[in-house]
């Protein structure tokens, strides 16, 4: 069958009364496909005046969920909890949630809440700046589940050919569910935010589909999902009803320094002159990435000069190299390049500055 398509919501019409709007077409979507357990009912929502080409065209031999879904694998979890060191508020919102996804069998299953609430939520949403903990927590909260992590991000789902991003969502979610996993949507930005800013028509309407098809899996699946955005400021009301949102800060000072601490393994020679109190004092305004890139950087360069422990002195120099490394970037964004490029930049620079002569 056919997905619905609702197209030409004027773009006149203020965004709140458009978001409730499509959050009410979806749930009409959602309700019908619970109730008839139709699953092949889908939508999708444009403000688009045109409909969107089919799908590809000349194909014929249309992969079924299954098949798409044997893209997305599974991983074992790479990081633990311990190694995650984030406000004490944000450490409990965390090991509550860990609970609440502990105690759903018993409370909806054993208890029979599921018949008040067949779909309970667990999905999260970590949102901060780059290099904040959010990818480790989402394996640490996977390990701590004893599941296995499916991430994927915007790139693994979209679709160049109008029609596939939804069935690619589908795909992920099929996926998720087949390997009893924890799924983890990285870099969901484009997908929870509620306007779009600098993009063509037609990938909007791309986005808004996989947002349509985000939410009517999320209503169905049977699992926990995880969202990370960095600064998103602006949520769809229809994800604000069913995500919770959990804040990764930059680190403090404190933080800083057991970040640090993790960071520096016992069998790292180091000079007596090094403590984390130290570092931490010199990292002012560094995320945990930086840290960690940081000590990379210095451990590299020690050993390519045959020294045999690293000192302060070596960590000092590769927390300047980073920080001119991002003053080179910040130049060039101010000549105007996107956040975007400028982040893929500064991933460039942040993975190849070890590799420089000092
Ligand atoms: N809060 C933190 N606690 C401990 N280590 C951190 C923290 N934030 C970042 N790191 C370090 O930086 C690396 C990258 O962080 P990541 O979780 O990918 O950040 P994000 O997903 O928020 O961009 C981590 O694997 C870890 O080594
Ligand atoms: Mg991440």
């Amino acid at each position: 069958m056919d997905d619905l398509y609702i197209h030409g919501i004027p773009s006149t019409l203020p965004e709140p009364e458009a978001a409730l709007l499509r959050t009410r077409l979806l749930r009409a979507v959602s309700e019908a496909r619970n109730e008839t357990g139709d699953t092949e009912i889908g939508i999708l929502i444009s403000s688009a005046s045109t409909p969107p080409v089919a799908s590809a065209p000349g194909r014929t031999d249309e992969p079924d969920v299954e098949e798409r879904a044997a893209r997305y694998r599974v991983m074992t979890p790479l990081w633990r909890l311990e190694q995650l060191v984030v406000p004490a508020e944000l450490h409990e919102e965390l090991a509550t949630a860990i609970d609440l996804i502990h105690l759903e069998p018993l409370v909806f299953d054993t208890w029979g809440l599921r018949d008040i609430e067949p779909f309970p939520r667990s999905a999260l949403n970590f949102h901060g700046p780059p290099g904040t903990g959010k990818t480790l927590a989402a394996h640490a909260i996977a390990n701590r589940l004893g599941k296995p992590l499916l991430a994927a991000s915007y790139a693994d789902i979209e679709s160049k050919f109008h029609g596939d991003g939804p069935k690619n969502v589908e795909a992920l979610f099929h996926a998720a569910k087949r390997d009893e996993s924890v799924l983890f949507l990285d870099e969901a930005d484009s997908l929870l935010s509620k306007r779009l800013t600098n993009v063509t028509q037609g990938s909007e309407q791309a986005i808004n589909s996989m947002r349509s098809q985000i939410l009517i899996c999320l209503e169905r699946h049977q699992g926990v999902v995880i969202f990370a955005t960095n600064l998103v400021n602006n949520y769809d009301e229809a994800f604000e009803t069913r995500v919770r949102h959990l804040y990764f800060p930059l680190p403090d000072h404190a933080a800083r320094e057991a970040i640090w601490q993790r960071h520096l393994p016992e069998r790292l020679p180091l000079t007596d002159d090094v403590s984390a109190h130290a570092l931490a004092a010199a990292t002012e305004g560094f995320c945990g990435r930086d840290i960690k890139n940081t000590v990379v950087d210095a451990a590299l360069q020690v050993a390519r000069t045959g020294k045999e422990r690293v000192a302060f002195m070596d960590f000092q120099a590769a927390i300047t190299r980073l920080i001119t490394a991002r003053e080179h970037v910040r130049g060039m964004k101010e000549i105007g390049l996107e956040p975007a490029e400028k982040e893929r930049i500064e991933g460039v620079l942040a993975a190849s500055f070890t590799n420089t002569e000092p």
